[in-house]
């Protein structure tokens, strides 16, 4: 990641380019505070150069404008923040598209006056790019980022938040045939250590011996065993305690119910088990006084001989049974034990968040993270959400659909028999396993954790992060209340 640091506004920038912003005012294209010494070292005429280059202002919109020696920084870089607004997600949209926009440059500075954390944000989520597997990466020359205002407390939780998005990235976007249980625990774990919190890895004999029926069933088929992951933050000022749990399957096939679309996105199906891990290690950065807890099941779902079967009956870890009705359900078997081991330990809420269905896409389309649970929290979460710039829609967990999950053999099955509002019947499926008085939601970034399209603002094609930043707003309430 580039360094950040704040140069101050009187003094000259050296850097070779320089972003400001641009809104579409009713009166046209205007440029936003912070453009001021740049315009004034192009005689003032920096609108003009904007307007006649075809700027509008528009979000997504860059424009680049050479200064042919006129002023110090030899390009300046509009970026588009639409209408006039104080969120800060603005912001942090398009400072990423105007860092997506200069990859090859070494030093940029943002003359932009805005909350200095979205803009942080924005330049370090937008500058990411992953070139593990390219044999020879174009070159990202980015070294420094200065912006011009900013505490060293606000560089810094920008940089923490930022740096865990791009390690779930990161994660997600490693190709799953390197990234498999095994491999995703160790990852994990040294993460963990890194960050000064307990770790225990369980592997498939410490699973049976804990009787993990969920996690191993749908594990079994796989040549690669299946891991959970304890990640566990214990700050001495903390008085509540969170309970986070992520899906982490490395790559869903369906198993014997093989999936004929979307196989390959589903090396992103452990993006909910890699935001809870990066969302822990970056509380435990920021020293939030709230003790939190990742519980995070581990497994690959594959057709094979050894593979869990529709009609196989799971004896959970809870030690309620369940029958497998569909393989490609194998989401919730998991989670239903990963919140099974988080419950012992006593948590005051809990947070769990899965690429779970695609009735998700259906319901919300790609970008919006569909949150269910116990009203209070589910719309803590949603405020969160909102507040850390994350899209995130409260849905409801009606009780008629839990005749559906009822089981001729068996104490639950995974799928009813009709496909009917298939993300709440996940939801209510996991909320089988949790006690009613506990305030506990369920996020489901089936879409939002994975970009099929192209880039855009901060986000990257590939693994996007979702849910991190929410994860971690959430924890921040909680400290506070
Ligand atoms: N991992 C998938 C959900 C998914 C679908 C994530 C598309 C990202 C994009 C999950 O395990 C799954 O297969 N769900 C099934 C559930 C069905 C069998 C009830 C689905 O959504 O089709
Ligand atoms: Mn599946
Ligand atoms: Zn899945």
């Amino acid at each position: 990641m580039p360094t950040i640091s704040v140069q101050s506004p009187t003094k000259p920038v050296r850097a070779d380019a320089v972003v400001v912003g641009v809104f579409s005012g009713p009166g046209g294209l205007q440029l936003a505070p912070g453009a001021e010494a740049v315009d004034g070292s192009l005689g003032g005429r920096l609108r003009e150069a904007l307007v006649a280059a075809g700027a509008s202002g528009r979000p997504d919109e860059i424009t680049k404008i050479p200064t042919l020696g006129l002023s110090d920084v030899p390009l300046v870089v509009a970026t588009g923040l639409g209408e006039r607004t104080e969120h800060g997600e603005t912001f942090r949209r398009a400072v990423g598209a105007a860092l997506r926009a200069v990859s090859s440059k070494a030093r940029v500075h943002i003359a932009l006056d805005a909350p200095v954390g979205p803009v942080v944000e924005g330049a370090l989520l937008g500058s990411y790019a992953f070139t593990e597997y390219k044999s020879a990466p174009a070159a990202t020359a980015l070294r420094t980022i200065t912006v011009p205002g900013g505490s060293r407390a606000e560089l810094t939780r920008a940089r923490v938040i930022a740096e865990a998005v791009n390690f779930t990235r990161d994660l997600v976007n490693t190709p799953p045939n390197d990234l498999y249980p095994a491999t995703f625990a160790e990852r994990v774990a040294a993460r963990g250590a890194k960050a000064g919190l307990e770790v225990e890895v369980l592997d498939e004999r410490a699973l049976k011996r804990g009787r993990f029926g969920g996690i191993l069933g749908v594990g079994q088929g796989s040549t690669r065993p299946p891991r959970l992951v304890r990640l566990s933050y214990r700050p001495a000022r903390a008085r509540r305690h969170l309970a986070l749990v992520g899906k982490g399957i490395t790559f869903d096939s369906g198993g014997l119910n093989l999936k004929t679309v979307n196989l390959t996105w589903m090396k992103s199906d452990m993006g909910g088990a890699a935001a809870a891990a990066s969302a822990i290690c970056a509380a435990a950065a920021l020293k939030l006084p709230v003790r939190i807890t990742a519980t995070l099941p581990m497994a690959e779902n594959m057709p094979s001989g050894s593979s869990y079967r529709p009609s196989d009956v799971l004896t959970m870890h809870s030690g309620r049974t369940v029958e497998v009705a569909d393989t490609d359900a194998e989401g919730r078997l998991i989670l239903a034990d990963g919140i099974s081991r988080a419950l012992q330990d006593g948590p005051d809420a809990l947070v769990e968040l899965s690429t779970l269905t695609g009735a998700q896409l259906v319901a919300l389309g790609p970008r919006l993270i569909g949150v269910m649970g116990e009203e209070s929290m589910r719309d803590t979460v949603v405020a969160a959400a909102g507040e850390c710039g994350e899209d995130a829609w409260p849905m409801p967990l009606p009780e008629h659909l839990r005749a559906g999950l009822d089981s001729a053999v068996a104490d639950l099955q995974n799928v009813p028999g009709e496909r009917w509002g298939g993300m709440l019947v996940a939801g209510r499926f996991l909320q089988e396993f949790v006690p009613a008085d506990l305030p506990w939601a369920h996020l489901d970034i089936a879409g939002p954790a994975y970009n099929n399209g192209g880039p855009r603002d901060y986000t990257p094609k590939g693994g996007t992060g979702a849910g991190v930043r929410t994860l971690i707003a959430t924890a921040e309430r909680l400290a506070a209340g």
